[in-house]
């Protein structure tokens, strides 16, 4: 995607030195832009671990290039192994971290050369996930054109959560690959952007993200989405996921269960839009099953944001009262309307998901 004109991905090889990746350190968004060098897997971990990225298919993207850091420190079999428990171990929720890591090590384990498997593998993983979102906005499109064309070319009044834009991805994000995509193709939209509260994500990234796309877009506090639901002024919503299991129960940014009962009481359609690698092939039940992130209470009692040239922090809470941060929540798949994958749209359930993956049957 763009940034001042420029197109850029959220995590590539220094141009000149494939020994250090580059990302966007995200915390500083959207008031800086600033890009990092990484050159170990402990600093790829600490980049994790820390938030400079975060968001499923990035967070699988960077285990990947650390796999890839991690091997050209040693190819040891034993450190290999340990490095990828340390990059598991960083962040429970987002799937795509294990099934990067195993990946590597799989591709790895076989080849003779591991250090130019795992970077074939890094750089692999790194384009799938911007051409599986990129397919994913085209799957996606249709959906958004045909509510255009119902409502005569009015806007169509889009609400999503947390921020799976490109920023959360490699490039083009899922949730917001079909609005791109519409939005390229003339259609007009508008998004409703939740500000996603603790760490405002949507508020700090989302629409960060729109405003550079120039696709029109309004803030609301988290809790506006089911009084806009009520009035008629939400035509979908479109969210990520950071796991879903085989049967279709979605884990995503903690309040995206409460926007999916407000849009079932309301008729309004509920889409998740995931890359295949966001999908837990293992998991029937993602009430019990998922691992759901519990962050620290500071978070919640603080508030973060830009004061005379940098970040700062204020306290909103007594300091004495407890808070308590679940970072995830799962949304039930009764709930969700379809998934939009790299393959095409398919209703939540396993039977229809596993036809558009056989190889997972
Ligand atoms: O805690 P984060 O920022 O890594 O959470 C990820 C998210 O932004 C959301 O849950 C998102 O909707 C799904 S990840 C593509």
């Amino acid at each position: 995607m763009y940034v001042h004109g420029r197109h850029y991905r959220t995590i590539w090889l220094k141009d000149g030195d494939p020994r250090v990746v580059q990302l966007i350190d995200q915390r500083a968004l959207p008031h800086e832009f600033i890009v990092e060098d990484v050159r170990t897997v402990a600093e790829a971990a600490r980049a994790i671990a820390g938030m400079r990225v975060r968001g499923a298919g990035l967070i699988g993207a960077t285990a990947g290039y650390g796999m890839y850091l991690a091997a050209l420190e040693s190819t040891d079999a034993g450190w290999l192994r340990r490095a990828g428990e340390t990059l598991k171990a960083t962040r429970p929720t987002a799937v795509n971290l294990s099934w990067a890591v195993g990946r590597q090590l799989a591709a790895m384990d076989s080849a003779e050369d591991k250090i130019a498997a795992a970077f074939k593998t890094a750089a692999r993983i790194a384009d799938e996930d911007a051409e599986f979102c990129r397919r994913i906005g085209g799957h996606g499109l249709p959906l958004l054109a045909d509510i255009s064309r119902r409502k005569g070319g009015a806007p169509v009044n889009i609400l999503t959560h947390c921020n799976a834009g490109w920023l959360a991805f490699v490039d083009h994000g899922t949730a917001t690959a079909p609005i791109y995509a519409a939005h390229d193709a003339g259609i007009a939209v508008h998004v409703w952007v939740d500000e996603t509260r603790p760490r405002n994500q949507g508020a700090k990234l989302t629409a960060w993200e729109l405003a550079q796309h120039g696709v029109p877009h309004t803030l609301i506090v988290d809790n506006a989405g089911g009084h806009l639901m009520q009035h008629g002024r939400v035509d979908i919503v479109l969210v990520g996921t950071d796991r879903t299991t085989r049967t279709g129960d979605v884990a995503n940014k903690i309040g995206t269960y409460l926007k999916a009962l407000a849009a079932h009481d309301n008729g309004v359609p509920f889409y998740v839009a995931l890359p295949s690698s966001s999908f837990d092939w293992k998991m029937r039940d993602g009430l019990r099953e998922i691992p759901i992130e519990d962050r620290g209470s500071e978070e919640v009692k603080f508030a973060e944001g830009w004061q005379n040239g940098a970040r700062a922090e204020v306290l909103t809470a007594p300091r004495e009262s407890p808070a308590a941060n679940p970072g995830f929540d799962v949304t039930p798949a009764r709930l969700v309307t379809s998934l939009i994958t790299e393959r095409g749209i398919c209703a939540a359930g396993e039977a229809a998901i596993t036809a558009l993956f056989p190889e997972h049957a």
